[in-house]
């Protein structure tokens, strides 16, 4: 059987990464988070003090970091900046906006991009984030445009803040779903826009279940996985 490439786009908050995980758990094949690769550029723009909007000052930084994705046996995918771990600190809520802030650079875009394609080269994969069936992988055998609500993504976003011990404000989360869907979707390189290819599901009106059972069926008629 040839690669399967499963390409899953979608605003912040839609759910991707969880049913993306789950999804590839349930088929056997690789999982693949883009933001945490953006985001480990973004936690490393915050450490060392620096405008993640400046796009000299990125630039200047870019050579300084040595990003890899490790993907262990336990099924996660380990970020390691410059030799270091820091999956769990590029979660921090902060590292959101500058995740968001360091991807409109084409020089960083441009940096990872052969990176991810080279983790879909040897094995069948399922990848989220913004851009993956328009630009990353634009030949991807199933595309799926993964959206929800703003509202409704805020309150999904603001249970998994509490679970992780670092709590927001609705309105807060909310209003941070709000820029950054505008931030990502009104960026000159790459915005976040559904390709043509590929297949919307809203999931405003549906539990965790009910979209994964959405999402199997699309990939099931795609691939007869
Ligand atoms: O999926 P996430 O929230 O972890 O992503 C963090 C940021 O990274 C997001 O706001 C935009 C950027 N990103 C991107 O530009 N392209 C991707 N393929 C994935 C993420």
């Amino acid at each position: 059987m040839n690669n399967i490439r499963i390409a899953i786009d979608g605003p912040s908050g839609a759910g991707k990464s969880t049913l993306a995980r789950s999804l590839a758990a349930k088929l056997g094949i690789l999982y693949v988070d883009t933001g945490a690769i953006y985001r480990t550029i973004g936690y490393q723009i915050y450490t060392q003090g620096l405008d993640p909007k400046d796009a000299a000052a990125v630039d200047g930084e870019l050579p300084r970091i040595q990003v890899e994705a490790v993907h262990g046996d336990d099924g996660l995918q380990h970020m390691i900046l410059n030799g270091r771990d820091v999956t769990q600190e590029i979660r921090l809520p902060e590292i959101s906006l500058y995740a968001s802030a360091v991807s409109a650079h084409p020089s960083v875009r441009a940096y990872l991009l052969d990176m991810q394609r080279q983790l879909a080269r040897t094995q069948s994969v399922i990848m989220d984030g913004r851009d993956i069936g328009t630009v990353v992988l634009p030949d991807a055998e199933v595309k799926i445009f993964l959206t929800a609500s703003p509202e409704v993504r805020a309150r999904r976003r603001m249970l998994e803040l509490e679970q992780r011990g670092t709590p927001e404000p609705y309105d807060q989360v909310l209003a941070e779903i709000q820029k950054r869907d505008w931030d990502d979707s009104h960026r000159a390189i790459s915005p976040l826009r559904q390709a043509e290819d590929a297949v919307r599901l809203d999931t405003t009106d549906l539990d965790f279940q009910e979209s994964e059972e959405a999402l199997m069926r699309i990939i099931r008629e795609r691939t007869g996985l």
